[in-house]
């Protein structure tokens, strides 16, 4: 770093609310010494360093050019969240997988191939799917309604409800090239859309997605709901953002006889502006959001990786034949519901948790 000042830096898209007041609560709290501003890039060269400590990102799956631009500063130490490395490689079936690995309740799921070939690709290409890949009997598998919906996506695009096979007949060549996940649709009571930031601050908000956009963050339903239920989404939560390496993310949750399934949790640049999710969840995600980025910078170490990782990267949940992890340990910080206290921790998942969690 060629100062000794360390910058915060947030990248950002088209988002008018959320970068603005994170750089401003930074600069409000920072001790001496770290300051926060939007990402300024003048050049990007290989093996050069960003002059950031810390960015968060929020725009990098829409712009190829910041990915690229991320995992260089990341190699030369910039700790960028989240991670670029894995948000690459995510997606949303292996996260249904790792869900069914580390006991946390997700619908059932089968991937279906494209239906438009990829590009320079034929029959010749897919000999070891087609001929032997059994649509409907897999379909059946997962039964109707179901949901259909990009593998890798997110803002509600390509998302499909369908009622009888001649419905996934017909609604399938819509998808194009499209990679598609075929799940059993949760018939759901509730619903909750849950913040996680730096795998420790948790918040779990009512949410309705049956209403307009604006409307969806739903005031009546909250503190309805029981306790056990809030304890069991609050675990759940941290879960899988232990075992993804999340820093920044939401959860959503489908409940359906009491049972909270996990419909979408790889939201690595959540939609949190004001105007959607509203004040008081803003506000909290403005003021965790900066709490975190200050402790990074605070204990960023010039030259070394500064990143981190998911526990399942290093140490595989079916190599250690783990299939329900208790969760890891997590500091409670919100004024909360009493029903958001944590089930008791098992001792095991905590200690590797310790182990592996951080790649220097
Ligand atoms: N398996 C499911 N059961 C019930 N509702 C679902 C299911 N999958 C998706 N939905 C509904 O569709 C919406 C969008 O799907 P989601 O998986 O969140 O995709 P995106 O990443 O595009 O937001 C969800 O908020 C939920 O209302
Ligand atoms: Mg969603």
């Amino acid at each position: 770093m060629a100062t000794e000042i360390k910058k915060i830096g947030i990248l950002h898209g088209k988002e008018n609310t959320f970068p603005q007041a994170f750089v401003e609560a930074v600069n409000k709290i920072a001790p001496k010494g770290i300051m926060a501003e939007a990402v300024q890039i003048d050049r990007v060269a290989q093996g050069e360093t960003s002059g950031y400590a810390v960015i968060i990102d929020r725009i990098s799956q829409d712009v190829p050019f910041y990915k690229a631009y991320l995992k260089n500063a990341a190699l030369l130490g910039t700790s960028v969240i989240n991670n670029p490395f894995w948000w690459s490689a995510d997606e949303k079936f292996f996260n249904n997988a790792l869900a069914t690995q580390i006991g946390v309740p997700v619908p059932k799921t089968i991937l279906l191939p494209s239906h438009v070939f990829p590009p320079d690709t034929n029959e010749n290409s897919f000999r070891n799917l087609f001929g032997h890949f059994k649509w409907e009997a897999n379909m059946e598998t997962v039964g109707f309604p179901a949901y259909m919906k990009p593998h890798s996506g997110g803002g509600w695009k390509s998302v499909y409800k369908l009622n009888h096979l001649g419905d996934f007949y017909a609604k399938h060549p819509q998808t194009g090239q499209l990679v598609m996940l075929f799940q059993e649709s949760i018939d759901f009571t509730d619903y909750f859309r849950c913040y996680c930031l730096d795998r420790k601050y948790v918040k779990i908000m009512a949410y309705e997605p049956r209403n307009p956009h604006h409307l969806r963050y739903v005031k009546e339903n909250e503190g309805q709901a029981n306790k056990k239920l809030m304890d069991t989404i609050h675990d759940y939560v941290l879960r899988l953002n232990h075992a993804l390496g999340y820093d920044f993310n939401t959860v959503e949750f489908a409940v359906r006889d009491g049972i909270p399934y996990a419909i979408d949790f790889c939201n690595p640049a959540p939609d949190a502006d004001v105007h959607s999710v509203g004040q008081e969840n803003f506000d909290w995600v403005v003021e965790n959001a900066a709490k975190m980025a200050i402790d990074r910078a605070k204990t960023f170490e010039e030259g070394k990786q500064n990143l981190t990782w998911g526990t399942y990267v290093q140490n595989s949940v079916v190599g250690l034949g783990i299939n329900a992890p208790a969760a890891p340990v997590a500091e409670k910080t919100e004024k909360k519901p009493a029903a958001e206290k944590k089930a008791p921790v098992k001792k095991v998942a905590t200690a590797k948790k310790a182990k592996t969690e951080e790649v220097k």
